[in-house]
């Protein structure tokens, strides 16, 4: 049966990227800009979300398309109440290998271990900053670095692989580029920069607040040699580069000067039920309709590879061809990084 749907499927799907909340604890203002985000703002309702009976149901169906991978994102998916209990039955799902989570670290130091031992490999952390001046900033709601520092700490400690995001914007944090480099080269972690993307529609964006990949590199290598390493997986975002005598690494992920949008094999699912093809899409994909409306798993799955075979979406690629389209998208924060 499986086999069957794969033979379907013009290109691989990979990565299932979950949001599990909307809801987050900083207010970054390259995503939830304060002014916006702020105490009236409508998130949405609790039973509006998937429940884990939900979330776990349409992962085995997505498991039959090849997605051996989840990521659970958010907003902050630490703030979703007993995120371990869906780790633990997501590990259990036959041809999950990998289950991942991006955070911005600071209620790890709570749930590192009960996550790890719920089956959670790894964790990818938030932190735009190493100085508490430039980061409570960022954060937008003047948090210090050291809530997260302990949050990583508690990360590796548990045992869990840890890399450290970085959205890089000038005017915001671009000095931080090198200090970042010198901390977690010693540390081991990979550090990973973002160029700051135009997701959502509150964020400002502009091409003169992005520091292109090409620049990082060239002042890092400067000062720490570099050497590129390859790829560890089809798709994979990030460009990888290794300290030169080192084994700690890198990464940039490059999507608005170097769009990899013909490699992309991941599908989002919203807190509530949305199915996305693309970070930059307007309107998703109402799958909690269809699984509350009772559709057959059967109707289901023909329906995802009518749309997975289907979905023709390049908006990095059409964006560097200065003609992105003009219109609303979703928020980074509802649909996850
Ligand atoms: P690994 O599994 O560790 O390789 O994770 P990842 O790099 O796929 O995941 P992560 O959630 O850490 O992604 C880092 C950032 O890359 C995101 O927050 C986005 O800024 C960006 N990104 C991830 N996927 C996409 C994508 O499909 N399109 C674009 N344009 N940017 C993406
Ligand atoms: N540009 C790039 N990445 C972003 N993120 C959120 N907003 C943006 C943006 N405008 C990503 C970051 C962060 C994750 C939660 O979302 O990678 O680590
Ligand atoms: Fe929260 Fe992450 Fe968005 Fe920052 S980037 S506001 S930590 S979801
Ligand atoms: Fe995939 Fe859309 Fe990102 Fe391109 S812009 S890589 S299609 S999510």
């Amino acid at each position: 049966m499986t086999g069957t749907i794969l033979d379907q499927l013009n290109r691989p799907m990979k990565d299932l990227r979950i949001s599990v909340i909307d809801q987050c604890n900083f207010r970054c203002t390259y995503c939830m800009p304060a002014e916006i985000f702020g105490e009236d703002y409508a998130f949405l309702p609790p039973d509006q979300l998937l429940s884990f009976d939900e979330i776990v149901e349409l992962t085995k169906s997505f498991v039959k398309f090849g997605v051996e991978k989840i990521r659970i994102t958010g907003g902050e998916p630490l703030m979703r109440k007993d995120l371990h209990l869906l780790i633990q039955r997501l590990h259990q799902v036959d041809g999950i290998k990998d289950i991942a989570v991006t955070t911005n670290g600071v209620f790890l130091v709570r749930q590192a271990k009960k996550l790890k031992e719920a089956g959670l490999n790894r964790v990818n952390i938030s932190l735009d900053a190493i100085e508490d001046e430039v980061f409570k900033e960022t954060n937008g709601r003047g948090i210090k670095t050291k809530p997260v520092l302990k949050g990583i700490e508690a990360a590796r400690e548990a045992g869990l692989d840890v890399k450290i995001n970085m959205v890089v914007k000038k005017g915001m944090n671009e000095s931080q580029i090198l200090p970042m480099a010198r901390y977690f080269k010693d540390t081991g972690d990979t550090l990973r920069f973002i160029e700051f993307m135009d997701v959502g529609n509150h964020n400002g964006w502009n091409m003169d607040a992005v520091v292109p990949k090409k620049e990082i590199i060239e002042m890092i290598h400067e000062e720490m040699p570099l050497e590129p390493v390859d790829a560890a997986y089809y798709g994979e975002v990030a460009d990888r580069y290794r300290y030169k005598g080192a084994t700690s690494e890198i990464g940039v992920i490059s999507s608005v000067t170097e769009a990899f949008c013909s490699s992309c094999t991941r599908i989002r699912l919203s807190a509530d039920g949305q199915l996305f093809t693309c970070l930059f899409a307007t309107e998703g994909y109402d799958l909690k309709e269809k699984l509350r409306s009772r559709a057959s798993i059967e109707e289901i799955e023909n329906w995802l590879i009518d749309l997975w075979t289907g979905r023709n979406d390049q908006y990095s690629v059409d964006r560097s061809k200065e003609k992105p389209k003009d219109k609303r998208k979703i928020e980074m924060s509802y649909i996850g990084g």
